[in-house]
């Protein structure tokens, strides 16, 4: 397995480009199977959830060419199976994407059922409600959700009892194919949400309030093909900004949206940094200045996401005073503070909370990457280290974050890979 090796407490300084969201891109990239036309998506991150997605299309006997510019043309017409097998589903949650669409168009979908991760137990329940109402016959039977419907599904109203990101996808794209109105309330309101709906729209769905926690999806009986651009990646653009942070630097990040950060900004400001930002870029400087430490909890969008979580946890392991961070979404999402505390970070979990009192710097040390958002937070405490930090594990950074050592390397980071 490839390791990470950093040679940390450089001030990193300099310009990079964001890359297209992977978290809008899978769903996207499912919503292809709502059409038999081709469907051009442009603006793709280059990871490995990407290439598994199309791994998992391809599996079922859909089409795609990978073309030049980060853009793939997919074409599900030739499709000959409906079965997201267990060997891909385990390695990507987000394939039961590929439940609503499947569903809606050809009536039937198995996709293994996912099962807990490194974060928590993360169930589909709310997903599988929401498609029952719509009249889906659906059983789990030998680690399958089995799905189908005969004929079309029918709209209905769904309350979704927690707010679900993939669920309100799942349920959207499904909708868009159904007879009859569907209003989803309780709807998740997260940026990558709304680039969905517009990507639907552009394949002739008739979808109103995305954004809000009140959609409502006018199902048709056909969509058709399109070309559409994946929306920057929040969570990329606020890792750097972060990492920028903690080591004193400075940056400007381009080709991304500073209106979809505003909650990450502003405790970034809260912190000591100076943001200024433009349409498609964000500028960020900490006149050489150790960070403030924050005190923040995680919510569902707008308020602050729990994939940046992780990061300021890092952040803050080496700020002046203390902050205390708070999990809501997700039950186990604290496995990078153990890794911290080996480098030297004062910190404590109780239940949801983490305490941290920030320490001048923090001590180089080998540490294990367990999920994708904790594998970042620990680069940034290599960074922020005195010494040499090496992160196993890393296949879990290629999942979400494209190219991410030259990146760094860019800002004027000491990093390397150490293939295996
Ligand atoms: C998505 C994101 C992930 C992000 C998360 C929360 C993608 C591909 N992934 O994950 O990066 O961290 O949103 O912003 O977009 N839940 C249930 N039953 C369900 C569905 C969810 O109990 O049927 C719970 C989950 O266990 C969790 C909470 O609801 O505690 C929110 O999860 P959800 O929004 O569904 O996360 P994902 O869509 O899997």
């Amino acid at each position: 397995m490839d390791k990470l090796e950093i040679h940390g407490g450089i001030p990193l300084t300099g310009e990079i480009r964001i890359a297209g969201a992977k978290n809008s891109a899978l769903p996207i990239m499912a919503s292809t199977l709502l059409t038999k036309d081709t469907v051009k998506v442009s603006n793709l991150p280059h990871l490995y959830d990407i290439t598994t997605m199309l791994e998992l299309l391809g599996c079922m006997g859909v089409e795609s060419i990978v073309g030049e510019k980060l853009g793939v043309e997919i074409c599900s017409e030739p499709i000959k199976h409906f079965n997201a097998p267990y060997e891909l589903v385990k390695t990507m949650r987000a394939s039961i994407l590929v439940l609503g669409p499947m569903l809606a168009h050809y009536g039937q979908a198995q996709v293994a059922l996912p099962g807990g991760c490194a974060i928590g137990s993360r169930p589909v329940n709310l997903h599988l409600t929401a498609l029952k109402k719509m009249g889906a016959d659906i059983v789990v039977e030998n680690g399958y959700i089995e799905a189908k419907i005969n004929g079309r599904l029918k709209g209905a109203h769904i309350f979704m009892d927690l707010v679900t990101v993939t669920g309100t996808e799942n349920v959207m794209m499904a909708a868009s194919l159904a007879d009859g109105v569907t209003i989803i309330e309780n709807a998740a309101r997260e940026p990558e949400v709304v680039d969905l709906a517009r990507c639907l729209r552009a394949m002739g769905a008739e979808i109103k309030g995305e954004g809000s926690d009140t959609i409502t999806i006018n199902g048709v009986k056909r969509l058709h093909g399109c070309e559409y651009s994946v929306m920057p990646d929040r969570i990329e653009t606020g890792t750097y900004l972060i990492a920028v942070a903690a080591t004193r630097g400075k940056i400007k990040v381009k080709d991304t949206r500073p209106s979809i950060l505003e909650a990450v900004l502003s405790k970034l400001e809260e912190a000591g940094a100076q943001i200024e930002i433009g349409e498609d870029w964000i500028s960020l400087d900490m006149k050489g200045k150790r960070p403030q430490a924050v005190s923040l909890t995680t919510a569902p969008y707008p308020a602050f996401p729990t994939d940046m979580q992780a990061q300021f946890t890092a952040l803050n392991a080496v700020a002046e005073g203390s902050g205390t961070i708070t999990e809501t979404v997700f039950e186990n999402r604290f496995m990078h503070v153990h890794e911290m505390i080996r480098m030297g970070a004062d910190m404590k979990v109780e239940g949801n909370t983490v305490m941290v009192n920030g320490k001048q710097s923090l001590k180089g040390a080998p540490v294990m990457a367990t999920d994708l958002r904790a594998s970042a937070s620990l680069i940034i405490a290599g960074l922020v280290a005195e010494s040499q930090t090496t992160v196993d594990r890393i296949y879990h950074i290629d999942r979400g974050y494209e190219c991410i050592e030259e990146k760094l390397q860019l800002l004027g980071a000491k990093i390397k890979r150490l293939p295996s």
